[in-house]
């Protein structure tokens, strides 16, 4: 196996990711920095098996004692289909139970209780909270409110504010190392050996100063030595510094373009985004030529065969329904991947990780 790049995560990181995680595994699972090589390749191997398993009856019936004994909370209060389906897909694959709370206007929060003091209750009657919240960094902020209960649970992000959004950045790299060859090895161990971005062009593109998504992919792919990034955007919504400084110091090579069609013909993948005008002030992206950061038919001429098109979704114009139906069209499978990398991660923090290995190799492998 290559070795890992040799990224000194600042000091800073690498006490905010101390206080997640538990004898170095991903606990409360907040910022896409506590994933490194292995974790993330052990998380793409647990997918695969529990997708192997749940694909026949006694195999689901098997993945659905794991959880039974344990209660999730999805506290969502920002619009979300996918994430919140998936989770709630991924709870009942691993036969989780779940309530939901979607609206602060349906809480005690409404008669002046303090959303702190919301999620202490909530502590107090589930096993795990997985939360989306508008505002940036409060789901670190509930990891060290939870950290201080006398029953400490896990809290998943499920995107916070413009943030970070570590889970779909999980499912977005496990979706680019299944389209760049991963699974060829039918043996699941083999599958993540080489590493599958080496020498590979991958482009964002849109909205990259407020989406989450591209951030926490980003901080993802520093932990691989040899992708290249092409950050495509407005100019008005380049990426942030911060990630810049990241991919420098992680040595990975980089670079800023505001023309999509320049550099479609190089790409080995291409993450396409929305505008995420939610966050505008006062409309400043209404002026903002966004259709130029679209993929259109006409520059399909110019995609190499085996170009990965993946899409956090929801979509708008982003990417023309005609290009759906193409082998390249990644981003349905995207979708599906999300629900099985987030019935391993919930796995995985719970430490059932060993049982569906044992499970796998006793009743799949020849
Ligand atoms: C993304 C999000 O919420 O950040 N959606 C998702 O979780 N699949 C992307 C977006 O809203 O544009």
């Amino acid at each position: 196996m290559e070795t890992q790049l040799q990224r000194p995560p600042t000091t800073d990181t690498a006490r905010r990711v101390e206080a997640l995680n538990r004898n170095d595994k991903a606990f409360h699972v907040v910022l896409a920095q506590q994933f490194d090589r292995t974790a993330i390749e052990q998380l793409c191997q647990l997918a695969d098996m529990i997708r192997t398993i749940g694909g026949a009856r006694p195999g689901t019936q098997f993945l659905r004692t794991l959880l039974s004994h344990r209660r999730a909370m999805l506290y969502f209060i920002q619009p979300s289909t996918r994430t919140f389906l998936s989770f709630t897909a991924a709870c009942q694959i691993v036969g989780m139970p779940y309530n939901s709370v979607r609206e602060r206007s349906t809480s005690s929060e409404v008669k002046g209780e303090s959303e702190d003091d919301t999620i202490r209750v909530l502590s107090q009657y589930f096993d795990l909270i997985i939360m989306r919240h508008p505002a940036e960094g409060f789901a670190e902020h509930v990891a060290g409110i939870l950290n201080n209960m006398p029953r400490t649970i896990p809290v998943i992000n499920g995107g916070s504010g413009r943030d970070q959004h570590p889970t779909q950045a999980l499912l977005d790299i496990y979706t680019l190392i299944r389209s760049f060859g991963g699974t060829a090895d039918s043996r699941v161990e083999h599958r993540y050996v080489r590493n599958p971005f080496s020498g590979k062009t991958i482009a964002f593109v849109g909205d990259l100063k407020r989406g989450r998504t591209v951030r926490s992919l980003a901080y993802l792919l520093c932990r691989y030595p040899g992708p290249r990034l092409i950050f495509v955007s407005p100019p008005e919504l380049q990426i942030g510094d911060d990630i810049l400084e990241y991919l420098a110091r992680s040595g990975l090579e980089y670079e800023i373009s505001h023309d999509l069609r320049a550099h479609i013909g190089e790409c080995d993948a291409v993450y396409m985004t929305r505008l995420q005008d939610e966050h505008d002030v006062a409309g400043e992206s209404k002026s903002i030529d966004y259709d130029k950061y679209n993929l259109t038919p006409d520059m399909v001429k110019h995609f190499k065969p085996d170009l990965a098109i993946l899409h956090p979704l929801p979509r708008r114009k982003e990417i023309d329904q005609k290009l759906d139906s193409l082998p390249q069209a990644k981003y349905w499978a995207q979708v599906r991947n999300g629900m099985w990398m987030r019935a391993a991660l919930i796995a995985s923090i719970f430490n059932f990780d060993v049982a569906i290995r044992d499970h796998y190799h006793a009743y799949y492998t020849f």
